[in-house]
């Protein structure tokens, strides 16, 4: 299970014990399981800049084109007054897509105030950077951290209406289980009126989506396998990443694609002192990049207690942003 997912989980003490837990229980299920949560150190930031910037990976320029050139639409779907609010960006990363909402909401004078979450602060400390530059008028307050932790900080922060931006098919890292639990408890940390925008990655043809993610050049493997890396350095603990494989799945009937490493021989592991066995071919589930119909979309939204407001695809059709009130 994607702990980040738990609205009630206990914050703990120091980030690096809750990272070792997390890895040594995936490691220890059958079958062996990594959360794609922490891919995004440094390195694993600079592997995703790379991913969005790969000519197969059409997910971000979807999205980009949305923010681009549907603005005016956009902001009309998630405001109904010229009320202060809190514009609240879940997993902000760069926040590229974003910041095309932020230069129209500036320029058409709103009061709001950005709060980009993100559990990576070394890219949080970049968004400011590029922010204060871009906007130095613009109302900022980085929230580094999980999402529902940092949803309840920014709701002790200000009483003001919310807008949740959860963009870029960040909800796909979920199984559609998964994203019941994660729309449901977003509706219950909200209040009647605030309105939540979300970005899904739609079923399309399949060698698209595959391709997007088995990219020749080799980067999304090298964005698998740096969390071993990652592990190793944190956790102190000994992969061989020559030993491990990236595989790339879609299935375009449930709309999952999925990625595994693969053990490619018989061989033990040692996370800090405890002894991990791989047999040969054995899998790590790395990560879900779930893909949805529309209609799954509505029915996500109406079972999770949102009403419809509107929804906005790029000009493919390939992407859709849906805008959802708390009723
Ligand atoms: C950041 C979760 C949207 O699933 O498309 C890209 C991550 N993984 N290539 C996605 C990712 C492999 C990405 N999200």
């Amino acid at each position: 299970m994607n702990l980040q997912l738990q609205p009630h989980s206990k914050v703990e003490d120091n980030p690096m014990d809750s990272f070792f837990d997390d890895v040594l229980k995936g490691l220890q299920n059958t079958p062996k399981k990594l959360s794609s949560k922490y891919f995004y150190d440094k390195t694993g930031d600079e592997l995703f800049q790379k991913i969005m910037a790969m000519p197969e990976y059409y997910i971000t320029r979807c999205e980009l084109d949305i923010f681009q050139n549907k603005t005016s639409e956009l902001v009309r779907q998630i405001i109904s007054d010229k009320e202060p609010f809190d514009l609240i960006e879940l997993g902000a990363g760069d926040a590229m897509k974003s910041t095309y909402l932020l230069q129209y909401l500036m320029e058409k004078g709103y009061d709001f105030t950005y709060m980009p979450i993100d559990i990576s602060g070394n890219i949080l400390s970049v968004l400011k950077e590029k922010l204060s530059i871009r906007f130095p008028d613009l109302n900022l307050n980085l929230l580094e951290g999980e999402y529902f932790e940092m949803l309840q900080e920014a709701a002790s922060l200000s009483g003001r209406k919310k807008v949740i931006l959860f963009l870029g098919s960040n909800i796909g890292n979920m199984t559609i289980k998964e994203a019941e639990t994660f729309c449901r408890d977003l509706n219950k940390n909200l209040n009647l009126g605030d309105r939540v925008l979300i970005g899904f990655d739609l079923k399309k043809n399949p060698h698209t989506i595959l391709n997007a993610y088995n990219d020749k050049t080799g980067i999304t493997a090298a964005f698998n396998l740096n969390l071993l890396n990652r592990i190793n350095r944190d956790l102190n603990s000994n992969f061989n990443l020559e030993n491990f494989q990236h595989y790339q799945t879609y299935d375009p009937l449930s709309g999952a694609c999925r990625s595994f490493l693969v053990s490619l021989k018989k061989q033990t592991v040692t996370i800090g002192n405890t002894p991990i066995l791989f047999e040969e071919n054995e899998l790590i589930d790395m990560e879900i990049s779930q893909k949805f119909s529309p209609e799954e979309i509505k029915e996500l939204g109406a079972i999770s207690g949102f009403i419809p407001i509107g929804e906005i695809k790029d000009s493919k059709n390939w992407f859709l942003d849906t805008i959802w009130q708390v009723k």
